[in-house]
């Protein structure tokens, strides 16, 4: 079976489009949160992920348009967009946003979560110091997370203990070892931030045991322009080409 595995997508339906049309001929896609905030089109994008039946996750983005986080942890630019977007969202669909998980179990030993399996809204997995201790006490073969925007992976070496980093900001193949253990970032869709522009999402092929972290070009222009037409924040428009 083939699983595609996206997050982050952040109201940016150019990205979303595209990313899906890389998709359409996967089994299954999961995603694990941040469908809103920073963009301009989170409408589109909850109601694309509901038409597709793609389970969700709660990312801290959808914590915060519903009341559930308080705006006050979030930096000026995310606030306003929070606000802006809790205003283009109807009753019915933030009942929805509401009611997602914070945890998926994707298949046997693989699960997903948005941020990290401690803290699944808000924490960063960035360095081998945190990854070691989520390795250390919790028991998967892989991790699939988001949260960060920064495409890479980290593995464990499950007998000697050994942590390493990839980077997969210009995509990646991981080849998934028995004696080894994962944390994936499939990057994100609406708003990379490892410095490369192009949307990131991932594709993990369950016979061959191989995760493919894919980057593809989609029209940056168009985001930006609708960004600064909604009168949201400019910053959020110039980093999408900056991929920052
Ligand atoms: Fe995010």
């Amino acid at each position: 079976m083939k699983i595609g595995i996206i997050s982050d997508i952040h109201g940016n339906a150019e990205a979303l489009q595209a990313v899906l049309k890389e998709l359409k001929n996967v089994d299954k896609i999961v995603c694990l949160g941040d469908i809103v905030g920073y963009g301009a089109d989170p409408v589109f994008c909850i109601e694309k992920i509901r038409e597709l039946e793609i389970p969700c996750l709660k990312g801290n983005h959808e914590a915060a348009v519903t009341g559930e986080l308080d705006l006050g942890y979030f930096n000026e630019d995310a606030r306003l967009s929070a606000l802006w977007t809790r205003k283009q969202l109807k009753e019915h669909i933030l009942a929805y946003l509401s009611g997602l998980n914070r945890r998926i179990t994707i298949c046997q030993d693989v699960l997903g979560v948005h941020g990290s399996p401690r803290q699944p809204l808000w924490e960063y997995i960035l360095d081998e110091q945190t990854a070691e201790e989520i390795f250390s006490y919790f028991d998967f073969q892989i991790y699939f997370v988001g949260h960060s925007h920064i495409a890479g992976y980290f593995t464990f070496h499950r007998k000697n203990k050994v942590v390493q980093y990839v980077s997969a900001s210009r995509g990646a193949e991981v080849v998934i070892k028995r004696d080894h253990s994962y944390i994936i970032n499939c990057g994100s869709v609406g708003q990379p931030r490892d410095r490369n522009s192009q949307a990131s999402f991932a594709i993990f092929d369950t016979e061959q045991l191989i995760v493919h972290i894919i980057r593809i070009d989609y029209p940056i222009a168009r985001a930006q322009d609708k960004i600064n037409r909604a009168n949201l924040p400019g910053f959020l428009a110039e980093r999408l080409s900056m991929g920052i």
